[in-house]
C-alpha cells in the first residue's frame, strides 16, 4: 500500500502570485487559477493574503477574490492573516457574506525562526509576534476556522545567516500549542540542503508529532526536489507546491518561487507515495502543466517547471 501525500497544489495563487512585480494581476485571472487548481484535483489552496495592500499590493484584491471563487465543497480555500486586523477583516466579511458552505473556512498564520526575517516580514520581533499570534489563532478557532501555522526561514536567513534548528523547534511547537492543526517549515531562500533539511526536520519532531508538519521548499538554488524527498523521508507528508513553480517572499531578496507542483507530481509518480486529489484520484498531472504553462504565460514567461512542456510518455 502507498503511502499518502497530500496534494502540492496549495500555494500558487497566493506565494505565488504574491511577489509578481509590475501592474496587479487582475480578480478574476487569481479566481480563475483557482477554479483550475481544484479541477485538477487540489483540495487545499491559499486564496490570498489578509495582509498590508502597502507592503503587498498583489493580495490587495483578496477579498473580492474569496468572493468570486465558486466553491467546491470540501476544498480549502485557506487566506494568510498576519494579525488581528488582517482576521477581523476576514471575520467582517464572512459576517457580510454568509455562504453555505462559508467563502472560507481556513486562515494561515506565519512567523520565523529569526528576528531579522520576520522585522522584514511583518515589523517585529519573533516572540512579539507569537504573543499576538495566540489571540489571533484563539479567536478564528472560536469563529470555527481551521489554523495552519508557517515557519519561515528554517535553515538560512536572508539577513542573519544559518539558522539554529533548536530555534526552528521552539517557534514551531509554540504554534503547535496555540492551537495550529500543522505547522509548515519554509525554506524561503530556497537555499537549503537536503542534509539541512532532515536535520531540522528531525529537530523539531523532538517536539512536534510528524503528522502536524509540512515542507515549504523554494527552489532558488534547484534543490527544493530534492529536499522535498528529504522531507518525506524523515515522515512529512504535506508537501507544499506552486503550478509552474510560480511564487516567492517580498522580503526574502534574490529568493525564487517554490518548488512547481508538476515537478513535485513528476518525481512521486510510480514511487511509494501517492499524491491524493478528488475523489480518491490523484491530482491531475497533465492538467497542472497545462495550468502552469497557462499562467506564466498571462504573466508573459515561460513556465517554471522542468517537467513542462514536454513530458516523456513513459
Ligand atoms: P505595520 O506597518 O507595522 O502595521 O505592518 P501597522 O499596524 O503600523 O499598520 C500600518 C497600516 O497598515 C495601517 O493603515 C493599518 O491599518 C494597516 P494606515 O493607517 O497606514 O492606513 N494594516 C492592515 N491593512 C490590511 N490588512 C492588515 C493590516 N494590518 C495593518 N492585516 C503588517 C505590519 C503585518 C500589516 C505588514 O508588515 C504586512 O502586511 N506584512 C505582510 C507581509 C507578507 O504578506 N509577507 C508575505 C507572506 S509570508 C511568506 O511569503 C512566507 C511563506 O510563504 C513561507 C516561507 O516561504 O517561508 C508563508
Ligand atoms: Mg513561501
Amino acid at each position: 500500500s502507498k503511502k499518502e501525500c497530500s496534494q502540492p497544489g496549495r500555494v500558487g495563487p497566493r506565494d505565488g502570485l504574491q511577489n509578481e512585480k509590475g501592474s496587479v494581476i487582475p480578480v478574476d485571472t487569481k479566481v480563475d487559477l483557482i477554479e483550475r487548481l481544484v479541477k485538477a484535483g487540489v483540495r487545499n489552496v491559499e486564496a490570498g493574503s489578509f495582509v498590508s495592500p502597502k507592503w503587498v499590493p498583489q493580495m490587495g484584491g483578496t477579498q473580492d477574490v474569496l468572493r468570486k471563487i465558486r466553491r467546491v465543497p470540501g476544498v480549502h480555500y485557506a487566506v494568510l492573516v498576519p494579525n488581528s486586523r488582517g482576521l477581523d477583516d476576514l471575520i467582517h466579511l464572512l459576517d457580510s457574506h454568509p455562504t453555505s458552505p462559508p467563502l472560507t473556512d481556513e486562515v494561515s498564520v506565519f512567523t520565523a525562526a529569526t528576528d531579522a526575517f520576520n522585522k522584514a516580514n511583518v515589523n517585529m520581533p519573533v516572540h512579539e509576534h507569537l504573543g499576538k499570534l495566540e489571540g489571533v489563532v484563539r479567536k478564528a478557532a472560536e469563529r470555527g476556522l481551521r489554523v495552519r501555522g508557517y515557519v519561515s526561514v528554517v535553515v538560512k536567513c536572508p539577513f542573519s545567516g544559518k539558522v539554529d534548528p533548536k530555534r526552528v523547534r521552539e517557534v514551531s511547537k509554540a504554534l503547535v500549542d496555540m492551537g495550529c492543526y500543522e505547522v509548515s517549515l519554509g525554506d524561503t531562500v530556497g537555499m537549503a540542503r537536503p542534509w539541512e533539511v532532515r536535520e531540522v526536520v528531525e529537530e523539531v519532531k523532538r517536539e512536534v508529532d510528524v503528522s502536524k508538519l509540512a515542507g515549504h521548499f523554494h527552489d532558488t538554488h534547484g534543490t527544493a526536489i530534492a529536499n522535498v524527498l528529504s522531507a518525506l523521508a524523515s515522515g512529512i507528508r504535506t508537501i507544499d507546491a506552486s503550478v509552474g513553480g510560480l511564487g516567492g517572499c517580498p522580503y526574502s531578496p534574490g529568493a525564487t518561487g517554490n518548488v512547481s507542483t508538476e515537478d513535485v507530481l513528476y518525481a512521486l509518480q510510480g514511487s511509494e507515495y501517492q499524491v491524493q486529489g478528488a475523489d480518491g484520484k490523484p491530482v491531475d498531472l497533465d492538467a497542472m502543466i497545462d495550468i502552469g504553462v497557462w499562467i506564466n504565460g498571462v504573466l508573459g514567461r515561460e513556465t517554471g517547471s522542468k517537467v513542462a512542456p514536454v513530458i516523456a510518455p513513459f
